[in-house]
């Protein structure tokens, strides 16, 4: 059975590509999604890729995500410094989660250097831009032991 992870993104990524892109960059989620599915198809694995603005969205994804996917890679946006629930939702379904940002978190400001996805998540990767997600998937699989 090939492996499936699932590439979930938080509020305001379906902005990019027009979102401050002096600190995201100009690549849309769009783009994004599409060289995931490349990127993919090169390891023989499948991902799916899903967005949503709304904390408990992504919540359900979590708990949708059991017995459906084998890992997450999750850019959880401004949820990421906020989100008890996400942190527990990560931690209710064992479901090994990578923590991803396009902007390197620890350099901006204080408030964005407290992570609770970081509590639950097996590792994190950020300030590589949009370059983040191939290397999160490239990780992710490596790590569920499907490395090529
Ligand atoms: C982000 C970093 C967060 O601090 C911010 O709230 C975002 C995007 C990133 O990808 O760099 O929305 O997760």
């Amino acid at each position: 059975m090939k492996k499936s992870l699932l590439i979930l993104n938080g509020p305001n990524l379906n902005l990019l590509g027009t979102r401050q892109p002096e600190i995201y960059g100009s690549t849309t989620l769009a783009d994004i999604q599409s060289s995931c599915e490349t990127h993919a198809k090169t390891l023989g694995i499948k991902v799916t890729f899903d967005q949503s603005n709304h904390e408990g969205a992504l919540v359900d994804a979590f708990h949708a995500a059991r017995g459906t996917h084998d890992g997450v890679i999750l850019n959880a946006g401004a949820y990421t410094h906020t989100s008890i629930a996400l942190m527990d939702a990560i931690n209710a379904t064992e479901i090994p989660t990578i923590e991803l940002h396009l902007s390197n978190i620890h350099a901006r400001e204080a408030f964005r250097h407290q992570s609770y996805v970081s509590r639950a998540a097996v590792g994190l990767i950020c300030g590589f831009g949009a370059a983040g997600y191939a290397l999160a998937i490239t990780a992710m699989n490596d790590y569920l032991g499907n490395a090529t």
